[in-house]
């Protein structure tokens, strides 16, 4: 299995200018997987993306054809595909630049996904703050219309498909699958309780597929090129490749589409190692909401099944690299701020706790926590972990106890030097992620 190299898919021809426009999509091989799906049944097409084992890329890393395979089917009630474009995770970024630079991947992905659930509906939410990238996938929509790819009938097969780009107006938790659906329904985004599923009642209380943008522009390949090519990368449970955005201390921040099973270690090589030759601190494997691990965890293949050994996860596979010179402390500090922020107020252990966790760790940055408000600070967490309503809570309460495992003695440091006294202020604020892959 190949789990090393890079080994470009979606990203292969993102130097060609016009891949982005239809007529560069299909001179570079585009739509075939459609043409191959069109001559499957809808069932065919779910059981290929089952046996493919492509798993969710929006974080959870959920089985693709499984969920699909939950969407009840001859309940003569509508079907709906929403595809999560929502990116807004603090050090997330590959969403937007695969909208960007293949959108038509994206839309492909979408027309086979409906067919294969049956929908004749589905919805792009897009991350609101980002319009060039609901442009971009608004004119993939318009001329794959035009084209006939779209619309009544697609390529003579019977099958008729409407898609929207709906933009979202700029809230993290809009990107919660349920808070997605209440937002596009015109209601404030706040999550719904589960069950039932969306799968069951999702969109206007008919069944719904929710998946990532990621997700989704995997499923022509697999479709066109089968599954034994699509598991001959990556390991038994996690197959397949990635597009790993790499940011923080590198030299080379970018996208790198690897095999899943590649190490940081290597990725970092890519990268053009650290800045200045510098160590590697901490790094997140896939955005703020995973604990963070230290260079001792380089070499672990970066799968689902490696990373939840390692304590950590895989989440959005976007990993950010931290040096020497960011406090750990200050680094949390922002985060939790981020999700006091964003939290949506629905549920009291996540409204209140990051409050008040982030009123705590804010003293400390300050050189003004005492010792004894660590163990606060670890009871908040628990408190919220596991109690709220929606995993944004779970996500708050986490940069906290990872950063205490292996960086208890900064937070000690922190009760009588303020941080900005022992590190670099700059690097600890614009190196957290918040304000380049969130708002
Ligand atoms: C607060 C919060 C924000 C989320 N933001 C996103 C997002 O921007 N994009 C995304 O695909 N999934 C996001 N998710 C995960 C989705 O709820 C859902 O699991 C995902 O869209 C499913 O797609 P997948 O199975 O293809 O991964 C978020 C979850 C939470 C709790
Ligand atoms: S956990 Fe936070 S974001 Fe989720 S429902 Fe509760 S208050 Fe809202």
């Amino acid at each position: 299995m190949v789990t090393s190299g890079l080994t470009p898919v979606i990203t292969e021809y993102w130097d060609v200018a016009d891949l982005s426009t239809l007529d560069g999509y299909r001179r570079l091989g585009g739509y075939q997987g459609l043409a191959a799906a069109l001559r499957m049944s809808p069932d065919d097409v779910i059981t290929r993306v089952k046996d493919s084992g492509l798993r969710g890329r929006g974080g959870a890393g959920f089985p693709t054809g499984m969920k699909w395979g939950f969407v009840p089917q001859g309940d003569n009630k509508p079907h709906y595909l929403v595809v999560n474009a929502d990116e807004s995770e603090p050090g997330a970024c590959k969403d937007i630049p695969i909208m960007m630079a293949n959108p038509h991947a994206l839309l492909e992905g979408v027309i086979i996904a409906s067919y294969a659930i049956r929908a004749n509906h589905a919805f792009i939410y897009i991350r609101g703050e980002v319009p060039q990238a609901i442009r971009r996938v608004a004119r993939a929509v318009a001329q794959a219309q035009q084209a006939g790819l779209l619309g009544r009938n697609i390529q003579g097969s019977g099958f008729d498909l409407e898609v929207v780009v709906h933009a979202g107006a700029g809230a993290y938790i809009c990107g919660e699958e349920t808070a997605l659906l209440d937002s596009l329904e015109g209601y404030r985004g706040q999550p719904r309780l589960k069950p039932p599923f969306p799968a069951v009642a999702g969109l206007y209380a008919s069944p719904t597929v929710i998946n990532n943008v990621e997700t989704i522009a995997n499923i022509p390949y697999i479709i066109e090129r089968g599954t034994d090519w699509f598991r001959q990368f990556g390991t038994e449970k996690s197959p397949g490749f990635k597009v790993f955005a790499v940011s923080g201390h590198v030299n080379r921040p970018g996208i790198y589409e690897a095999p899943l099973g590649i190490t940081m270690r290597e990725l970092l090589d890519y990268a053009g190692g650290m800045r200045d030759g510098a160590p590697v601190k901490f790094w997140l494997p896939g955005g703020s909401s995973v604990p963070l691990l230290t260079a001792e965890h380089l070499d672990t293949p970066l799968t689902y099944e490696d990373m939840a050994a390692a304590g950590t996860m895989l989440g959005t596979g976007t990993p950010m690299l931290f040096d020497p010179t960011v406090s750990v402390v200050k680094a949390v500090t922002r985060w939790l701020e981020f999700y006091k922020h964003e939290s949506c107020g629905k549920c009291t252990p996540c409204r209140e706790g990051t409050y008040w966790i982030t009123g705590l760790l804010e003293k400390f940055e300050h050189g003004a926590g005492a010792e004894a408000e660590l163990d606060t600070i670890a009871d908040l967490c628990g408190q919220i972990a596991g109690r709220s309503f929606c995993a944004l809570g779970d996500a708050a309460a986490t940069p906290y106890p990872a950063a205490m495992k292996y960086f208890r003695d900064e937070f000690v440091a922190a009760t009588h030097t303020p941080v900005d006294e022992t590190f670099d202020p700059v690097a600890s604020y614009v190196f957290a992620g918040v304000g380049a892959g969130a708002r």
